[in-house]
């Protein structure tokens, strides 16, 4: 089966909605563009600064940094009191390159980046977390899902990104064989969400699908 994209008219309209980017988004967006880094798309990013501003999250944390584009929207976001970012990123030249932007916009001291693997960095963590945002190896997906749920509070708002993998989860639709372990266990992060009997969950086909689920507070 082909891919199952959004439109691209309707994401050309969803695009130029947005408000325009600072200079400084733009130039780390080109340098993905040009080096293939993946990031979160822009309304992707809006999307994560409007859930912000709805929850007011003050304890972030991400699972794969890039070079630092998804935090810097969530650093920059409506500011808030005592808000702090938690964020790794198992590639040390994307660590290195996103410590570096984070001192550009003076939003180190709001951010603590990790340089390794999620899997064994989130064990480690001490903290608890109002808002957690995955974005890492889509095959690891029920893996961090597994690893961060003692660490998302009770009306904590966990965020993925990708979950509809070009719309191939829906039919288990793989284009080459070495992304069938990827499909296979995003969908089963899917199926595990719809059943949680702790979690209240929406798929927003925005970007290549985004989950937002709500931890409910018994
Ligand atoms: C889609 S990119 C993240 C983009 C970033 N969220 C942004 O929008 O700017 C995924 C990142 O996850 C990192 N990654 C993959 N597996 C990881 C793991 N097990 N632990 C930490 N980071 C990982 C990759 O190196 C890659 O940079």
């Amino acid at each position: 089966m082909a891919d199952i994209k959004i439109p691209e008219n309707i994401v050309d309209f969803i695009q130029y909605l947005l408000p325009e980017r600072s200079s400084f988004f733009e130039k780390i967006e080109k340098e993905c563009e040009k080096e293939y880094i993946p990031l979160v798309k822009p309304e992707v990013g809006q999307f994560l600064q409007v859930l912000l501003g709805i929850k007011q999250a003050k304890r972030i944390l991400e699972i794969g940094t890039g070079i630092g584009y998804s935090a810097l929207c969530m650093a920059m976001a409506s500011r808030c009191e005592d808000r702090h970012i938690t964020t790794i990123e198992i590639d040390k030249d994307r660590y290195e390159r996103a410590c570096s932007y984070f001192e550009e916009a003076d939003v180190s001291s709001i951010i603590t980046p990790y340089y390794g693997d999620a899997n064994e960095i989130i064990p480690k963590l001490n903290d608890t977390f109002d808002f957690i945002f995955i974005d890492a190896a889509k095959g690891q997906y029920p893996e961090y899902f597994n690893k961060i749920w003692s660490l998302l509070e009770p009306g904590g708002v966990l965020v993925i990104d990708n979950v509809l993998l070009n719309g191939w989860v829906i039919d288990m639709y793989w284009p080459e064989r070495r992304k069938k372990t990827m499909v296979c266990r995003v969908r089963d992060l899917l199926e595990t969400l719809k059943d949680h009997s702790e979690l209240l969950t929406s798929i927003i086909p925005l970007g290549d699908g985004v989950s937002v689920s709500v931890r409910k507070i018994e």
